[in-house]
């Protein structure tokens, strides 16, 4: 398996929000590698968080990248406005992209890494096309919307098939996870293939985001 070196990336979904700028900084000097931002319409998923205004603020908080996941219909509409924000990935949901082939190429013609982003009820099959197209596969070990749910077990066998799939076509893509990543979990995930874990309630719900963070890169690095 040519998973790669386990990726942490924290989301600021379950971050103190009156306190962002410290709350990055505190990421950032705890070791996280990706800084995760949730983008919600309140229409693809019930939840309502945050534009390009703050993704603008988070990129001058931090020198992290910024992976941005967009939860949101028609995300056509908004991929240059958060790439000028400092998006350095954007992940648009499959689901949302009835031309997701065009959509990718919009997203790299803006300048930024490209993501398709698969939903629990969503097969792998969905992405096969594009995978030659894309830098990253997101998939989503929760149904989008709010952080701290239990991670969806079934999600496992998508992501070793993914990885069976990336590794016979030799191509170099992040193979990341999204949804009740703790230590309880985090290990499956790596051994199933996965490589970029993003986790909310574990760093920012930790009481020393640096011990959360060591910890569980050590536990997908030893899976
Ligand atoms: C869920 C979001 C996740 C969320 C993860 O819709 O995509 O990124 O913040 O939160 P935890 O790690 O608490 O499950
Ligand atoms: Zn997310």
């Amino acid at each position: 398996m040519s998973r790669g070196p386990a990726r942490i990336a924290p989301s600021v979904l379950a971050a103190d929000f009156s306190r962002l700028g410290e709350e990055l900084r505190a990421i950032e000097q705890a070791g996280a590698d990706w800084v995760h931002l949730d983008v919600m319409d309140g229409h693809f998923v019930p939840n309502i968080t945050l534009g390009p205004f703050i993704v603008e603020a988070v990129k001058r908080s931090t020198g992290l990248p910024l992976d941005v996941h967009l939860m949101i219909e028609a995300p056509e509409r908004y991929i240059d406005d958060f790439v000028r924000a400092g998006a350095n990935t954007v992940g648009v949901q499959v689901e949302t992209c009835p031309h997701l082939h065009r959509t990718v190429g919009q997203i790299h013609n803006a300048g930024a890494r490209a993501c398709v982003v698969l939903n629990p009820g969503t097969p792998a099959s969905a992405v096969d096309v594009v995978l030659p197209d894309v830098d990253q596969v997101l998939v989503m070990t929760v149904n989008p919307g709010f952080g701290g749910q239990k991670f969806i077990e079934s999600q496992l066998p998508k992501i070793e098939s993914l990885r069976a799939r990336i590794d016979k076509l030799g191509l170099d893509i992040a193979l990341e996870v999204d949804g009740g990543i703790a230590s309880e979990t985090i290990a499956r995930a790596a051994a199933s293939g996965a490589d970029v874990f993003v986790a909310g309630t574990a760093v920012f719900g930790a009481p020393d985001y640096a011990e959360a963070i060591q910890s569980l890169r050590r536990l997908a690095d030893d899976a």
